[in-house]
């Protein structure tokens, strides 16, 4: 295994460079792409950050797998070993749109279980990252672990679909009984929020492995629950139906949800 002090000076490295390169591209034109729906967009900018860490990443550790979500990491069907995990860009319709509001975010987990985890905020300049064991931090500083809060003391973020489609209708009732609903459109800012204490649960109906992995070590740190909607654990090699609340959040809203 690697030593994970080598390895998070590395990735703090990496994503100073990274930071530089998304800064230094904003005059030129971006190349944008459909993927899968018209809303669901890729850039140049989300190819080239990926390939680029996945190729530092070989070259350090030529090891250890890659889970990342345009297609340069490796197919994975489980986790054993060190796996990486990388949302180049989290939040590709902000950073089309808005020109803010993404971040980049790079977990590690060794044999499944969370060890590291990084969300670059690169409009604030924030970097939020946990040490499995170590505390959250924010651009060094470390983060004092908020309130445990019930669902009814605080506000809720949610993805769009999950306000907006039918087959969602009932987890609507959570918002209700939330002191009100907040969507930023990126995970990774979503799981800074409640890191920050701003929000008390983030729930979303499709989050991939690579929008779960950093934010879920970090959020562990201050035993925050991250579970499915059904109360099962996360699933790391395919898409979840997430929660992401402080323990009291948590309870309500599976009373409510269940
Ligand atoms: C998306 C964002 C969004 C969430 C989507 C993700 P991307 O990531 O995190 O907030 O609702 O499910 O796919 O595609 O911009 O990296
Ligand atoms: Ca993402
Ligand atoms: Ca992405």
């Amino acid at each position: 295994m690697a030593d994970i002090q080598e390895r998070d000076k590395l990735i703090k490295e990496w994503i100073a460079e990274t930071a530089e390169k998304i800064e230094a591209a904003k005059s030129e034109r971006l190349n944008v792409e459909e993927k899968s729906a018209r809303n669901d967009l890729v850039t140049n900018m989300d190819k080239q950050i990926e390939k680029e860490l996945t190729e530092k990443i070989r070259i350090q550790f030529p090891n250890d797998r890659i889970c990342g979500e345009e297609g340069f990491g490796d197919e994975l069907e489980d986790l054993d070993g060190t796996v990486w995990f990388i949302d180049p860009i989290d939040g590709t319709l902000n950073f089309v749109l808005q020109q803010e509001n993404f971040a980049v975010m790079i977990g590690v987990y060794e044999n499944g279980i969370g060890q590291q985890g990084y969300i670059y905020d690169v409009t604030q300049k924030r970097l939020y990252h946990a040490v499995k064991g170590q505390g959250v931090y924010c651009n060094e500083e470390p983060v004092e672990k908020p309130e445990n809060k019930s669902l009814t003391e605080g506000l809720l973020a949610t993805n769009s679909q999950l306000m907006t489609k039918d087959q969602f209708s009932e987890y609507r009732k959570l918002a209700d009984q939330s002191m009100g609903v907040r969507m930023l459109g990126s995970a990774g800012l979503e799981v800074i929020e409640l890191a920050k204490g701003n929000v008390v649960g983030y729930i979303a109906s499709k989050l991939s492995p690579w929008d779960i992995a950093p934010g879920k070590v970090i959020l562990e740190e201050f035993g925050f629950k991250i579970r499915q909607f059904d109360g099962t654990e996360v699933n790391l090699l395919n898409r979840n139906k997430a929660i992401f609340a402080t323990p009291r959040a948590y309870d309500e809203i599976m009373t409510n949800i269940s």
